[in-house]
């Protein structure tokens, strides 16, 4: 059975029990922030479990793209080094909307797979939530189940959530032990590839807030999933995904790019050379899916969120591609076989084969130019190390390498042995859980959308109320004692005596980051300062009771903070050279900066021409490559200040005290806000807007940095999409020549047959003769040509204007040539004098040109003199 007809079977199953067919979601979800992609077939139907939203049917079925590599369902690790494993899979589902429930999902599973796919039922193992006793005698009354292959397990097995929050519900699941101990309870839910969860029945009926409650849904509903490519390999009799239909296709060609041959008789643990060969070639078939697919519906790789997973995944697989020599940009070579593959099934993809390949292949070489600068790095850090006589790289590099310069770990280790170096794998395993942590808690802080005014102290333990001393001009990590504390609801609200934290202030926004007590990290959601003491709100979800006097670490996320300087000093840049080029009556009167893009407002009159804007970004960026160093007054007397002619920055509140900010030269303000440490750092300043916001208020959006390339990248992916469009109507017009130029030869062909009609007659000979629109020489012989194939006998003359020109063609049929001795070459010889030119040619078809225009006529007319002379 082909993996097509088993997908059909199973729609079909579902449509005679009255379930319409719908079609997939797309990979990239619609309308749904919780989700970077789709993760189950459900999704799509989150609006109907919640109650509010409806469809016109009770019953669905379908099959869903999904993708799980990130979030709850997070599958990536194993892929590869199993056999049943995938970040994209299609997932076979039927679905109840508070219709049927229990009963018939379980009745329906066990017919489906039993009677119609024949499995055999001894192998097969049902499992229930631990307290679902309905299920659990469900399964004994409505199918032939062996009662002993019901099991009971808790919330990790039976409990499924779509996320965070959302739809949930207990849930059954169906597994196939296909060893040969199939009677044996302990292999199911052991994670070994010989007994595999193959459908999850699930019986939604909560929706879980964002404190974690549980909420009893408005009705009860169905929610079925099982792994196409899992139950493809059991009915086809396959040990691994791997080895069906849906793969090979996809590793034949692996194979044909690299060389090497996949073994299927290895078990996915094989460690021998092939073994690792097949891992790479599994790893590289199963992401060049996702990417494909994710591509097809949407998304692109970039620097965050959904897209910085797909880069992810992308160079994971390029990195196998490597292990199995594949050095160039090969991946994208793949996209045409699955295109292929889902033709029927999912055109999307074929419909964009071209825009995935050039997407995936730029993605390609710009991680290959990722790697060389990596080994680089790499190399001078080793060579530095070297004089050190030191032996391990330090985990904080290790992470460095991989978190700012997208260099994988696995080649940093195979590096560090081939120098005799190790690594230290605990530091970094210990930064890596501390970004997870940040990852994590991010996402939460963002659909939590914590909104929390404090307005005073006054219920907060408190031993200090000394200032807090800010010490984030310097450091971004601060050992520091807690002077004040309030612990309410999952929330710690903290008041340091020293802290890295920057608070919202002069358009640059507060800094995230964690608080750290004895290895428990709390994240820093918000800060706010009272009476010059900032309060951190942290979250403290295991209500941790922090109290006055307890150590603690804090730290700033510093990729974050990074950014946001390099925007806060670009803005001082911007404001000097907008003066430079513009006028000194540029005044500052707002400013936001931000970690993704700084903005400006100021005083001018007129829109802001093209040159003008070229001019200040120019003028900028020249300045940023000069290196200027930053000089940092800080505390000094306001009118010291002033006498050192700094400007003042608008929003900054001025005590006596004041910083002042200077690069070189150039710049000099006012400013309590935190800078780069040179103009280089920021790296380059693009201005990405225009605008006006008031009367006589112009305002300049623009990105530094990272934010630089962001912004190049999504350039880049308008261009490919501008390309696609070009090379489209490219097609449509060579289309419409084609079509203009075949009607245009009907014509003439046309023109000719009225020229065979009326012969005019010389001694016994038939001259055919005519003006004719012939578009090049080529085109009238080969009208000449057609002339001639249409006579018996006789001899034929077209003329045209070609090209402000004269062009003549003369044939002869066979006949006169053989018995009357007339010649093609002679008679165009004579005819083309009329016109002022010349010619010749073979005896039965010759051509000549002359320049005479005004001619033609004479020179048609002449034709029945030259062959009576002959
Ligand atoms: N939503 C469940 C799952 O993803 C069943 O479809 O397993």
């Amino acid at each position: 059975m082909t993996s097509s007809e088993i997908r059909q079977q199973f729609l079909d199953f579902f449509a005679s029990k009255g379930h319409k067919i719908v079609p997939s979601a797309p990979v990239v979800p619609q309308g749904d922030p919780t989700l970077l992609f789709t993760n189950a077939g459900m999704n799509q139907f989150k609006d109907v479990f919640l109650g509010i939203g409806t469809r016109d049917y009770k019953r669905a079925a379908d099959t869903q793209k999904c993708i799980r590599v990130s979030g709850k369902h997070n599958d990536l690790e194993e892929v590869g080094h199993d056999t049943y494993h995938h970040t994209f899979f299609e997932m076979l589902g039927n679905w109840s909307f508070g219709d049927y429930y229990k009963r018939e999902a379980i009745q329906w599973a066990w017919e489906l797979l039993t009677e119609v796919w024949k499995l055999p039922k001894e192998r097969l193992w049902a499992t229930v939530f631990r307290t679902d006793d309905e299920a659990y005698n469900l399964w004994k009354e409505v199918t032939d189940i062996n009662p002993d292959h019901i099991l009971r397990f808790d919330e990790k097995d039976n409990f499924w959530e779509m996320g965070e929050t959302g739809p949930c519900g207990p849930c059954s699941e169906i597994h196939i032990n296909l060893s040969d101990d199939y009677n044996n309870p302990k292999w199911v839910n052991a994670g070994k590839p010989e007994c595999i969860e193959i459908w999850n029945l699930v019986f939604i009926q909560y929706n879980r807030d964002e404190n974690g409650k549980l909420h009893e849904l408005p009705s009860k509903h169905v929610d079925t999933g099982m792994g196409f490519e899992r139950i493809t390999a059991v009915l086809q009799g396959k040990k691994s995904n791997y080895d069906t239909d849906i793969f090979t296709p996809i590793i034949n060609s692996i194979e044909k790019l690299s060389g090497l041959k996949y073994d299927y008789n290895l078990p996915a643990e094989d460690k021998s050379i092939n073994g690792l060969n097949n891992v790479a070639m599994r790893v590289i078939a199963d992401h060049i899916r996702t990417l494909t697919f994710a591509i097809a519906d949407g998304a692109t790789p970039s620097n965050d969120g959904r897209g910085y997973v797909l880069r992810r995944i992308l160079r994971r697989a390029a990195r196998y591609g490597r292990k199995l020599n594949l050095k160039e940009p090969f991946l994208y070579k793949l996209v045409d076989v699955v295109a292929n593959q889902f033709i029927n099934v999912f055109p999307e993809v074929k419909e964009n084969q071209s825009k995935i390949e050039k997407v995936i292949k730029a993605e390609e070489e710009s991680f290959n130019i990722t790697l060389d600068r990596g080994i680089e790095l790499f190399e001078n850090l080793i060579d530095k190390l070297k004089k050190k006589n030191e032996k391990v790289i330090p985990g904080n590099e290790v992470f460095k390498l991989y978190d700012t310069y997208g260099f994988p770990v696995d080649l940093t280790n195979v590096m560090a042995r081939e120098n005799g170096f190790t690594i230290d794998e605990n530091g970094f395993n210990k930064l890596m859980e501390e970004q997870k942590q940040r990852a994590r808690k991010s996402t939460k802080e963002k659909l939590s959308s914590v909104n929390i005014i404090i307005n005073s102290t006054d219920d907060f333990q408190i031993s200090s109320n000394n200032p807090t001393e800010f010490t984030g001009y310097d450091e971004l990590k601060t050992n520091a004692t807690i002077i004040g504390i309030k612990n309410e609801n999952e929330k710690s609200f903290i008041i340091l005596d020293k802290s890295p934290f920057y608070v919202e202030s002069g358009g640059q926004v507060s800094d995230t980051g964690n608080i750290t007590i004895n290895d428990t990290h709390l994240p820093v959601i918000n800060l706010t300062k009272i009476n010059n003491q900032i309060i951190h709100i942290t979250e403290n979800e295991s209500n941790i009771k922090l109290s006055v006097g307890d150590k603690v670490i804090a730290t700033v996320d510093e990729k974050r903070r990074w950014d946001i300087m390099r925007n806060h000093s670009a803005t001082h840049f911007l404001h000097k050279a907008l003066r430079e080029i513009l006028g000194t009556h540029v005044q500052q009167s707002g400013s936001y900066v931000g970690p993704d893009r700084l903005r400006f407002d100021f005083s001018h009159f007129q829109k802001l021409t093209e040159s003008e804007l070229e001019a200040i970004e120019s003028l900028i960026n020249e300045k940023l490559r000069e290196n200027l160093p930053l000089i940092h007054y800080r505390n000094i007397p306001f009118d010291e200040a002033k006498n050192m002619g700094a400007l003042m920055f608008f929003g900054d509140k001025y005590g006596d005290k004041v910083n002042v900010v200077q690069f070189g030269n150039y710049t000099m303000e006012f400013c309590g806000g935190t800078h780069v440490k040179n103009s280089s750092q920021i790296g380059l300043l693009k201005i990405i807007s225009e605008s006006s916001i008031a009367s006589g208020i112009r305002r300049i959006e623009a990105v530094t940095g990272a934010g630089v390339e962001k912004f190049i990248k999504e350039l880049e992916s308008k261009i490919i999409k501008n390309e696609e469009l070009y090379e489209k109507v490219l097609d449509e017009k060579k289309k419409l020549e084609k079509e203009l130029s075949e009607l245009k030869l009907k014509e003439k062909l046309t023109l000719i047959d009225t020229i065979i009609k009326n012969p005019n007659d010389v001694n016994g000979i038939k001259i055919y003769k005519g003006k004719v629109i012939a578009e090049n020489m080529d085109e009238l012989k080969s009208m000449g040509d057609e002339l001639r194939n249409k006579i018996k006998s006789g001899i034929g003359l077209l003329i045209s204007e070609i090209d402000k020109k004269v062009g003549i063609v003369c044939v002869v049929s066979d006949d006169l040539i053989k018995d009357k001795k007339f010649s093609a070459g002679k008679i165009v010889g004579e005819v083309a004098k009329i016109i002022g030119g010349g010619g010749g040619g073979r005896p039965h078809l010759a051509t000549a040109g002359g320049k005479e225009i005004n001619k033609i006529n004479d020179a048609l007319n002449s034709i029945e003199k030259i062959i009576s002379q002959i």
